[in-house]
């Protein structure tokens, strides 16, 4: 009666991986549980998860070719346009369609825009890719767009071209404070990133030591027009949730990221943890801290487990027989 904070399925987003150029779904052994999509696959995937309550998925792609500025990303072919487009023919507006709008899948140096000479992502003109990754995502039916580069200027630009391009109405997810993080360890191999020469993401994503900066970066995005803000990872970052739910009304997403879910697996996997609980914990905590939606590989889970859940009934009373009053004669 007094709880503060509860889950359902429709506080969840599933990511999901579509991989090109496959024929059976493919395991992701640092991810278990989660696979990479067939495009069919795919589609019973979304199909399920709709029956179990979860209103919204996230895509991925991962290309069978990468190039230098990641051209798969905005192919009107790409398989996440292909996957797009299907997803909105079958289940038209039952479930929301949220793109990932980044290069790094697509990039044959792994990294999040395009490289100047020194080796170093060129901030501005990376931008004109992205543009034309929103255009194309948003063409193939995506109702929401998560640019997810860490670049400068994303967001403004973005909602321009999508408004010159006659998509007003196309939502702009902002993953607004993305920490340079170890937690996306596990991601890299579901989507087949490695960055080269052993090369990180310092200079665009954000450092871990920095809390003030994160609340910038989400003023920023706000201004440039982001609809909705993400903080990520989720679980070493609830502070961020918290200052940016006191700071800010627009939908909080909080993504519960690959490493994070990876170490929930092998801590059940090896019986130290009840990794079913452990999870709902953990998911509760990000929303306690501010979050209205959550991205985490175990929406499946943990919409199956909320769907099954039947609240015990309280035993039927007793007719209790009124005493009988004591005649006095
Ligand atoms: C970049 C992107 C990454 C994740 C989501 N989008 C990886 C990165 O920034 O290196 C990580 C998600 C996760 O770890 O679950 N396209």
């Amino acid at each position: 009666m007094v709880a503060e904070t509860s889950l359902s399925s429709d506080d969840l987003i599933a990511p999901l991986f579509i991989r090109e150029g496959i024929d059976q779904p493919a395991p992701i052994s640092s991810l278990p549980g989660v696979v990479q999509h067939t495009l069919d696959s795919a589609m019973t995937e979304i199909d399920e998860l709709i029956q179990l309550g979860v209103r919204a998925v996230l895509f991925f792609g991962v290309p069978e070719h990468k190039d230098d500025e990641g051209s798969g990303a905005w192919d009107p072919n790409g398989i996440v346009q292909l996957a797009l487009r299907e997803a909105r023919k079958r289940f038209g507006d039952s479930i929301a369609l949220i793109a990932d709008l980044c290069v790094d899948e697509y990039t044959s140096h792994g990294h999040c825009g395009i490289l100047d000479s020194a080796g170093s992502v060129d901030n501005d003109k990376t931008l004109a890719l992205y543009r034309k990754i929103a255009i194309a995502q948003a063409e193939a039916g995506a109702d929401i767009i998560a640019p997810s580069g860490m670049m400068d200027g994303q967001v403004a630009a973005i909602r321009e071209s999508l408004d010159q391009a006659g998509h007003p109405d196309l939502v702009i997810l902002a993953y607004a404070a993305k920490y340079a993080s170890s937690f996306y360890g596990p991601f890299r191999d579901a989507v087949d990133v490695s960055i080269a020469d052993g090369g990180d993401r310092k200079g665009y994503q954000q450092d871990p030591r920095n809390g003030r900066e994160a609340m910038e970066e989400i003023r920023s995005d706000l201004a440039e027009g982001a609809d909705m803000i993400m903080v990520k990872p989720a679980m070493a970052y609830l502070d961020i949730i918290l200052r940016a739910r006191l700071e800010t009304d627009v939908p909080i997403v909080a993504y519960h990221v690959s490493g994070e879910y990876a170490m929930l697996k092998a801590a059940e996997a090896n019986g130290w943890i009840d990794g079913h609980a452990a999870a709902v914990e953990s998911l509760l905590s990000i929303k306690r801290a501010g979050a209205d939606l959550i991205i985490t590989y175990l929406a499946r889970s943990i919409a199956e487990s909320l769907s099954g859940y039947v609240p015990a009934l309280p035993a039927p009373l007793k007719a209790i027989d009124p005493p009988t009053p004591e005649l006095e004669s």
